[in-house]
């Protein structure tokens, strides 16, 4: 399943915040928005899941036009969407939380077997399933709420701003997941300040100033362009190592999780 961006403009109200983005998702492909604070990539996100309606151009799924859908029936059609600043229900329990993402699926349960791969992605979750997300830091309840994606067995995710606030190691384990993510078919839509870091682990990136695409093209590219260097590099995580950690994770995750596959 493709997703396909043509000539997006969008925003709040009447006026656009967003001017003619056109972009494409592949199926099992990472693609990065990267860009400053305020650029845009949030709004781009809610276009995309039908949190925000665009004002002009189109946007396809599969080759249907999905720009006037519900988030719900988005949501059915396997777009899910992990907001920035996670959104739990913080005073509701794990396993509530997790039920919330299946909500959309036929009697409101998980398909078969979703549940295990959560719990095996996510190993901290399974013995606190009845503890209240609230009380979790920061990496849990990103974790959690990246787990509540997953219960829709969504074919693309976009997941905003998914190392924000969260120390190095997590960020680390973070990036490491998502790459794991790709790995078993699932395209993913990152929005990122973390600029190094998306890059790393996207297969292609897309830059946003003011709302408007300034570039895009292969993440190996991006990451050795002077001019994404000296803008968007000095963000976040700086140290070859941690980003050699996120991908051996994510090979091992790989190697451990997904043996059934
Ligand atoms: N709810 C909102 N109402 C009006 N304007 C908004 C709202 N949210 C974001 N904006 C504006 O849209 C622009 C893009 O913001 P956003 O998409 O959040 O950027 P980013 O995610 O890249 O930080 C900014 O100018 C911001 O002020
Ligand atoms: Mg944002």
């Amino acid at each position: 399943m493709s997703l396909e961006l043509r000539h997006i403009s969008s925003g709040y109200g009447t006026g656009a915040v967003l001017h003619d983005i056109s972009l494409a998702v592949t199926p099992g492909e990472i693609v990065t928005l990267i860009g400053a604070n305020g650029a845009g990539k949030s709004s781009l996100a809610k276009t995309v899941s039908g949190l925000l309606s665009p004002l002009s151009g189109e946007i396809l799924w599969d080759g249907e036009r999905i720009d006037r859908l519900s988030t719900t029936e988005r949501l059915r059609r396997g777009i899910a969407h992990v907001p920035e600043g996670r959104q739990l229900f913080a005073g509701m329990t794990v396993a509530e939380n997790l039920a919330m993402g299946a909500t959309i699926r036929p009697g409101g349960r998980p398909a078969a077997g979703v549940l295990d791969e959560i719990h095996a992605l996510f190993p901290i979750l399974a013995p606190r399933m009845g503890d209240v997300a609230g009380n979790f830091s920061g990496g849990q309840q990103q974790m959690l709420a990246i787990a509540r994606g997953l219960m829709s067995s969504p074919r693309l995710v976009i997941l905003d701003e998914p190392s924000l606030g969260l120390a190095p190691k997590l960020v680390t384990e973070i990036f490491g997941l998502i790459a794991t993510l790709r790995s078993r078919g699932i395209s993913i839509l990152l929005a990122e300040q973390n600029a190094r870091a998306a890059l790393s682990i996207a297969d292609r990136g897309a830059v946003i100033e003011n709302g408007r695409l300034v570039m895009a093209g292969p993440a190996a590219k991006l990451l050795d362009s002077p001019e994404i260097a000296e803008r968007y590099l000095g963000v976040g995580v700086a140290n070859t190592a941690d980003l050699t950690a996120s991908r051996l994770m994510a090979e091992r995750l790989r190697a451990c999780v997904w043996n059934d596959a």
